[in-house]
Order: C-alpha cells, then sequence, then structure tokens
C-alpha cells in the first residue's frame, strides 16, 4: 500500500476481469478512486467491490458497452460527477477468438475491429472534456500483435495495429492540452482470458513461454506498475510511446537460434 495516487481519478474501460482489473487493483492500493466499466452489469459490480475492499469504498462500477458512444461518454460523466476530474483512462476493452481469415466472417473482423478499435477512440475522444488538464494520462491497452503479423489473428493485428497509430495521432493532438496518451503492449500474461484463448494447452504454454527472453509470462500486477509509471510525474515527458511490458518478447524472434529452437541456451 502507498499513497501516490491519493485523491487521483482512474476510469478503466474493460475494467471487470484480467489485465485491466489487475491494474485497478494496482491504483487502489496506491489511494485512487476507481470507476470501471465492462458490458456484463454482474461482472462489473463484483469488480468494483473487489476495488472497494482495497482503497476503503471509493469505487464504481458501470455496465457500459465501449461500442456505443453514449454510453461510454454517460459513463465518464457519472464518474467525473462523482470524483472529480479524472487523472488517469485505460482503455483496454477487448475482444479475441482464433480462426484462420477464412473461417470468419465479415462480421467477426468487424466485431473485434469494433470493440478494440472504435472502442479505444470512444473511450479516449468522450474521455478529454471530463479529464484534468494539464496532468492527465491516457493509455492504451495493444498488443504485440499490432507489429507482428500472426497466424490466425487478422482481427487483432488490424485492430490492434490501429490502436498504436491512434495512439500516437492522440498524442500529437493533445500533448499541447498537457494531456499524454501512450500505450502498454503486454507480453503473455498469466491466469488471463487473452492467454486462454491462445496457448490452450500446457504443451502451447511451454511454446509461448519459450519465446520469451525472461522465458515467463508476465503477472498482472508487472502491467499495474508499468501503467503506475506512465500515470506518475517520472514519466512527464513521455508521450506517445508503445511501452512494451513483454520480458523481451518483441525482440526479433525470441532469441531462438537460426533453426527455430527456442529455451536451449541456460546460464546458470
Ligand atoms: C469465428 C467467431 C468466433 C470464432 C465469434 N465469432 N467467435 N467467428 N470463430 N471462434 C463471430 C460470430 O460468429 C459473429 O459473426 C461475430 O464473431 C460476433 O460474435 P458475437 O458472439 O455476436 O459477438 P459479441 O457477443 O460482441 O462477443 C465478442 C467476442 C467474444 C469477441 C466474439 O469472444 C467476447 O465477448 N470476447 C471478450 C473477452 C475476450 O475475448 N477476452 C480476450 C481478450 S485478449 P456472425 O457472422 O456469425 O454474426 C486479446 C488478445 C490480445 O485481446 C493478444 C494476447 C496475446
Ligand atoms: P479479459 O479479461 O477478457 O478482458 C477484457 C475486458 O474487456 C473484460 O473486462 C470484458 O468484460 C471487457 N469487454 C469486452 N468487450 C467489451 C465491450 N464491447 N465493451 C466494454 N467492455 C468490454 O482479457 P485480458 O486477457 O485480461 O485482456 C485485457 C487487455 O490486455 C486486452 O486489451 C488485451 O488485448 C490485452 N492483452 C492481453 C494479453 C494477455 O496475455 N492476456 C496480452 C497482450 C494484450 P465484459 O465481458 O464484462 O464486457
Amino acid at each position: 500500500m502507498g499513497n501516490s495516487q491519493a485523491g487521483k481519478t482512474l476510469f478503466v474501460a474493460g475494467g471487470s476481469s484480467g489485465i485491466n482489473l489487475g491494474i485497478a487493483r494496482c491504483f487502489a492500493r496506491e489511494g485512487a478512486n476507481v470507476a470501471l466499466i465492462s458490458r456484463s452489469p454482474e461482472k462489473i459490480a463484483i469488480a468494483a467491490a473487489e476495488i472497494a475492499e482495497i482503497n476503503g469504498g471509493r469505487a464504481i462500477g458501470i455496465a457500459a458497452d465501449v461500442r456505443d458512444y453514449a454510453a461510454v461518454e454517460a459513463a465518464l460523466k457519472a464518474t467525473h460527477d462523482k470524483f472529480g476530474d479524472i487523472d488517469t483512462v485505460i482503455s483496454g476493452a477487448a475482444g479475441n477468438f482464433v480462426a484462420p481469415a477464412l473461417g470468419m466472417s465479415a462480421n467477426g473482423f468487424k466485431t473485434v475491429v469494433d470493440i478494440d478499435l472504435i472502442g479505444t477512440f470512444n473511450v479516449l475522444r468522450a474521455s478529454f472534456a471530463f479529464l484534468r488538464k494539464p496532468g492527465a494520462s491516457l493509455i492504451s491497452i495493444t498488443a504485440g500483435q499490432a507489429t507482428r503479423a500472426s497466424m490466425f489473428q487478422a482481427h487483432v493485428c488490424a485492430a490492434k495495429a490501429g490502436i498504436n497509430m491512434l495512439t500516437q495521432c492522440l498524442a500529437l493532438e493533445w500533448g499541447p492540452a498537457g494531456v499524454r496518451v501512450n500505450a502498454i503492449s503486454p507480453g503473455p500474461i498469466a491466469d488471463t482470458e487473452g492467454m486462454a484463448r491462445l496457448a490452450t494447452t500446457p504443451e502451447a504454454e511451454a511454446r509461448v513461454k519459450a519465446r520469451v527472453p525472461m522465458r515467463r509470462y508476465g503477472t498482472k500486477d508487472e502491467i499495474g506498475e508499468a501503467a503506475l509509471f506512465l500515470s506518475s510525474d517520472a514519466a512527464r515527458y513521455i508521450n506517445g510511446a508503445i511501452l512494451p511490458v513483454d520480458g523481451g518478447s518483441g525482440c526479433g524472434d525470441g532469441a531462438g537460434d537460426a533453426l527455430g529452437n527456442f529455451g536451449a541456451a541456460s546460464y546458470s
């Protein structure tokens, strides 16, 4: 527990579970007021109750779909009415399924682009009126797929690539107002829906870990701590950055040898 976020307010889109809820936990431990949104009224109520236990009751959960601009705007207004100017916004709502492009309908592709990319535009665009200016920190949650083509992930790769560019365009436009816009690009994170969908067997999990130079999954706290850093005064000149928090997974091919064998090297 600390107090680096005392008196500050965090808004998290997609905050009912996984990495985004993990970020909320980290901010709550540092004393932030917290507002969470996601589609499911049940899930978001449970998540908000958990955060309220951590920060002494200063948490709200609102059911809102990021594809619905008016609903997102209303949630931001309710947050502002309750807690005042918003200091940090996390745009992390996302959808994913594993499917080849030929096994994906136009609506399947559109669904993921709508949630991830259009949803991020909606959240960040609608937040501007409610931010602390100067001083706010906006953080999109992207993924390595934004810059690395992946089999059976055409929808996610396209959506996350759009998020990276959107993040940097907003950094250009909103920097003069003292609003910084950055992204975090998590590597494979333990105990998440994302990895449950992508690595479905112990063997697949071992293959993923072998491609990470740190040879392990990351933790939700490691993403939350990166978000705390990006929202701190220490990051006051960081704007438009896409910050990998991935154990080095984004470097080259993951330190495998030239034949594609991973994990052979041992340094003890
Ligand atoms: C092919 C599929 C499909 C599948 C859904 N669709 N699943 N197509 N293979 N496995 C198609 C449907 O048939 C439909 O098209 C269209 O997608 C929309 O489906 P709905 O179920 O109506 O959509 P919706 O209820 O909005 O749900 C969205 C969802 C769902 C993305 C499909 O999975 C979801 O709610 N996901 C949220 C949780 C999640 O995905 N978490 C992981 C995030 S991790 P038709 O043509 O039939 O109408 C992440 C990865 C980052 O983002 C990288 C990690 C390393
Ligand atoms: P997750 O637990 O499924 O998180 C997704 C969240 O988004 C849920 O809270 C979900 O709640 C919400 N959501 C989905 N569609 C929504 C919509 N239309 N409107 C509002 N909220 C919506 O998955 P996760 O694995 O932790 O992923 C979190 C973020 O990290 C995502 O942006 C993902 O792309 C990114 N990421 C994850 C990994 C990983 O290893 N897991 C790696 C890289 C990047 P509801 O169902 O209640 O709506």
